[in-house]
């Protein structure tokens, strides 16, 4: 495992928005795993920026999620679908069809999590993936005690989940209880994977991560099992380290 410390927020999103864009530049056809949350957004808005001043094209990259609540609908915006076309689709060239992210608001939700499977294994697996962790140490919406061998499945979030992505909702009541996601072992399947972690709130998560031992009870540590992981730190999140 690979640790780049950097100094801030906005130094880790261009840090990662170069090693993307770089992957862009010398690879024929793409596939990317993209993520939700605060995290990633600055890197999002390198890349669209970058695209806008440098042409990077996206028409060869294909893409696929992590996750999506269960219950809200694309134009939901407090849905993923939404979040990803504000924050990164609508402003690049890349392919509306290329774009894949699980559907919360399917019929048949086993059905959803088995069709989401076969497309990332059609798609040829994920290329590169950007991840966040939680609090929690949650990777994706697998939240502790999700086992490292689990498929993209339907899960219940954690209560301290809820409360973290509360900031996004009305109250705390209109969380949706359950999500999509990609399992754990769907996840570790990607060539490469970017954790990125920053601030302080991420600090104990962060120090768990790097110091603790492998354990199901803290997704994220099952990352250690891969063997093409960066982890990019700000100086907050290394607080403890
Ligand atoms: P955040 O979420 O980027 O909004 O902190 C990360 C996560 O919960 O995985």
């Amino acid at each position: 495992m690979k640790l780049i410390c950097i100094e801030n927020y906005a130094e880790m999103s261009v840090v990662t928005g170069k090693i993307i864009v770089d992957k862009i530049r010398t690879t024929q056809s793409l596939t990317l795993g993209f993520a939700t949350g605060s995290t990633p957004k600055g890197v999002y808005n390198y890349l669209i920026e970058d695209h806008r001043a440098n042409g990077t094209s996206y028409q060869q990259v294909k893409s696929v999620n992590l996750d999506e609540y269960i219950g809200l609908k694309a134009q939901d915006p407090n849905s993923y679908h939404y979040f990803m076309r504000q924050n990164l689709f609508d402003h690049l060239d890349i392919k509306q069809n290329h774009t894949h992210i699980p559907n919360g608001a399917a019929g048949d939700l086993e059905q959803e999590c088995l069709r989401y499977e076969q497309l990332i294994k059609a798609l040829g697996g994920v290329d590169l993936q950007l991840l966040g962790i939680g609090q929690n140490g949650h990777i994706g919406f697998n939240e502790p005690g999700t086992p490292f061998s689990s498929r993209t499945q339907i899960v219940t979030l954690a209560r301290n989940t809820r409360e973290a992505n509360s900031r996004f909702f009305n109250s705390l009541e209109d969380v949706p209880t359950h999500a999509i996601t990609m399992g754990i072992a769907s996840i570790l399947e990607s060539k490469e994977i970017l954790l990125l972690v920053s601030g302080e709130k991420k600090a104990e998560a962060l120090l768990k991560f790097m110091n603790g031992e492998i354990s199901e009870e803290f997704p994220a540590s099952a990352l250690k099992h891969h063997q093409n992981v960066t982890v990019i730190a700000d100086r907050d999140a290394l607080k403890y380290i």
